[in-house]
Order: C-alpha cells, then structure tokens, then sequence
C-alpha cells in the first residue's frame, strides 16, 4: 500500500467540522480532538462503493463483520484474545460514557473519575442524576500519578458503583502502566466497582510501549471491567459515529446492550463500513500516523521548552494531545490566558479548566496536523509570549 502523505494540507475551513469553523480565518484551530489529516484511501473507497449502491435503508444490527473487526484490532495490535461474541455496538464512545452511567449506577450513586480529565466524565454523569467522586491525578515533575491511598478512600463510599477509567488518559498524556491498571483494578474489585475503561487513544502510545487494553490484565479484571474504543481517532471518522464497547463479562455487556437497544440507537451502513474498513485494512496508516504524532509531539516539546521557556511541556505517553503548563506567563486568571492564546497568539486551544479546576494555568493543544500547521501555531505562540513584558 502507498505511504500515506500526512504532510498534505487539506482546506477545512467552509466544511462542516466544528474545530476549522468556530473561531475566524485568521485564528488557526488546534483544539477539538479530531485529526487534520485525510483518512485513509481503503475507507474512501468501501465508502464510495456503498454510496454507488443508492439505496440507504435500515442497517442490519446483526451479528457479523463489525464484530470481528473490533476483536481483530485488540488481537492483533495489543495482545489481546478479545472474542467477537464480547462485542457491543455504541454510537460513539461520548454515548457510551453515557450508557455506562445508566446501566451499572441507580440514580443518587456515585461515579468515580480521575481529573483534569475529558469533559463529559463529568457531564454524563450529574446530567443523568449521579455523583461524582473525584480521585484528581497528581501532578509531579511534569508527569501525573495516581493517589492511591485517594483512590481507595473513594472507591469505599458505599453508594460508588462505577470508575470511568480514560487510558491512555485525555488531557494528562498518561499511558498507565500495568502495575498502575493493576493496582487500580485490585481496589475496584475489592469494592465491588465496574469499571468502563474510554481507550478510544489506544492507537496512539510512544516510545516503544504498547497500550494495555484494561481486560487484558487477567481474568479478573476482565470479569469487572468493559472497554471502549472508536476507530475515529486514529483513522479521523469521527463523523461516523460507531464505536464497540467490549466485556468478556456477559452480564455487564448485556446490561450495557440492553440500555443501547432500549434507547432505540441502531447501527448505519456508513458507520459500519467505516469501522470495519479502519479495523481490518489499515494497520499501515495506523502505524504511519501514531509515527507522525509522535515526532510532532517530540519537535513541539524541543521547540517549547527550548524558545518559550515561560511555557513548559513534558512528552506525553499517549494521545496526540499536549498539556502545556502556562502558569510561567504571569497571567492570573483563566480568562486571561483563554484571551491571551486567542486574541494575541491568535491560536485556538483548549482552555485547562474545561478538564476541571486541576487545569487552571494549563492549555491543551491538539497535535494530530500536518507539521507545517504545528510550525505555524508555535510560531504564532511564541511571537505573541515574546510581546509580554
Ligand atoms: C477520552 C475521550 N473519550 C471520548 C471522546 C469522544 O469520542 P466519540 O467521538 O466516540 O464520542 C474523546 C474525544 O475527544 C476523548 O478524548
């Protein structure tokens, strides 16, 4: 197969996608997690061979290739001996998050999460009636690490019956380690919680380590734990909206199943074709792209820390997503640095405390761009640090 040219800039602004038309033309976006690089060609043309067809009536939400392809992925990029009778259909791993909350709490039961951390943690479960019980990641030397004795303190609230594990974990950059997940798994059983494990950036984990997909560890954190994944990530189809939920737990994945079915959320070709597509024809491209980021992350840490000093950033372990710690610049306030990135770097960036107060100082930057986009986003950053007294 061709290498695929992630170099290649593609006009997106005038399309639909919320990251290129919210801020005006002369902001350049780098905040809403989806790529800016075309997707791969096996999927433009399972695509174009679907639409010639003409006819777009009810998906088949039967057993099948979706299936395979999800267990697939996890067998032969992780390890994993995931069974394609484990697999789920969720419309996107946001909805999943969601569905997670309804099928294993009671409304007025807690959630427990681990910030700074991707917004709708929060959201899907106060919007549907829950608590949150927060263990915040703690920040040393630039790397975050998990509160152990934290942890088990608020997995031993009485009413805790879920944990939305996000690895590798959305904004921190951490890509657990096993004895982490291990550990991590060890207090939840003991307390009898479920975890929903977000993977949807397992394709992206660096320097020579491999993610772990949470069941993965052993029998008994497989008997306690689902996982999500989404090819959107890696392949940038966000818009597709099919992502799988995996248990070898038949009661939790049919638990789960049945809140998805109950809600009426089906399947659609596209999706479908899309999905499989991505899971079983295009390794290449997903090697190809987690090597790109890679080196994007690697220059944008060097660039940082050597030419903005006031700014400081640490390699994350996975995800295409850089937390850059921007206390350095003086500005006091939240809003000062939101206005600050915006209106003087002219830069569209996630603000830290969209991820909860854990982030307030920081900036999260999305790196999954051509490099030449990256050069002129630290360019603009830098001439605008440069112009503070
Ligand atoms: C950790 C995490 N989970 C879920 C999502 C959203 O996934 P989906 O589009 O499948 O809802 C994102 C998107 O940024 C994310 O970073």
């Amino acid at each position: 197969m061709k290498q695929h040219n992630f170099d290649e800039i593609i006009e997106r602004r005038g399309h639909d996608g919320e990251k290129w038309n919210t801020y005006p033309t002369d902001v350049l976006p780098m905040w809403v997690a989806d790529s800016d690089f075309r997707c791969p060609q096996p999927i433009l043309d399972a695509l174009a061979a679907r639409v010639s067809h003409g006819i777009f009536g009810y998906t088949s939400n039967a057993f099948g290739a979706f299936e395979h392809a999800a267990a697939r992925w996890m067998r032969a990029r992780f390890g994993w001996d995931a069974d394609s009778s484990w697999v789920e259909f969720a419309p996107c791993v946001g909805a999943a998050l969601a569905q997670a909350v309804l099928s294993f709490t009671d409304p007025g039961d807690c959630v427990l999460i681990q910030p700074p951390i991707y917004p709708p943690f929060r959201s899907v479960t106060t919007r549907n009636g829950r608590y949150l019980l927060e263990n915040p990641l703690v920040r040393r030397d630039g790397n975050y690490t998990v509160d152990f004795d934290d942890l088990e303190h608020k997995l031993a609230h009485p009413r805790c019956k879920l944990f939305l594990l996000c690895n590798p974990h959305n904004p921190s950059g951490r890509a657990f380690a096993e004895t982490e997940l291990l550990a991590m798994g060890e207090l939840c059983r003991e307390h009898n919680v479920t975890i929903f494990s977000d993977e949807i950036h397992c394709d992206y984990v660096f320097g020579g380590r491999r993610h772990i997909p949470f069941p993965s560890l052993s029998e008994e954190m497989a008997d306690i734990s689902l996982v999500a994944i989404n090819p959107s990530k890696t392949f940038n189809i966000a818009d597709f909206r099919t992502a799988a939920v995996i248990s070898a737990n038949k009661t939790l994945r049919t638990r789960f199943a049945a809140g998805v079915a109950n809600a009426k959320l089906g399947r659609c070709s596209s999706g479908i074709i899309a999905f499989v597509t991505a899971y079983t024809e295009c390794d290449q491209y997903a090697d190809g792209v987690a090597n790109y980021v890679e080196k994007n992350l690697e220059y944008a840490v060097a660039r940082i820390n050597a030419r903005i000093p006031r700014l400081s950033a640490h390699k994350p372990e996975g995800t295409y997503l850089l937390w850059i710690d921007c206390r350095g610049l003086g500005l006091n306030r939240q809003s000062a640095l939101e206005r600050f990135f915006l209106e003087e770097a002219k830069t569209a960036l996630n603000s830290g405390t969209d991820f909860g107060v854990e982030g307030a100082g920081f900036m999260r930057m999305n790196l999954a761009c051509p490099l030449a986009t990256l050069q002129d986003g630290l360019a603009r950053i830098e001439r605008a640090v440069n112009g503070l007294n």
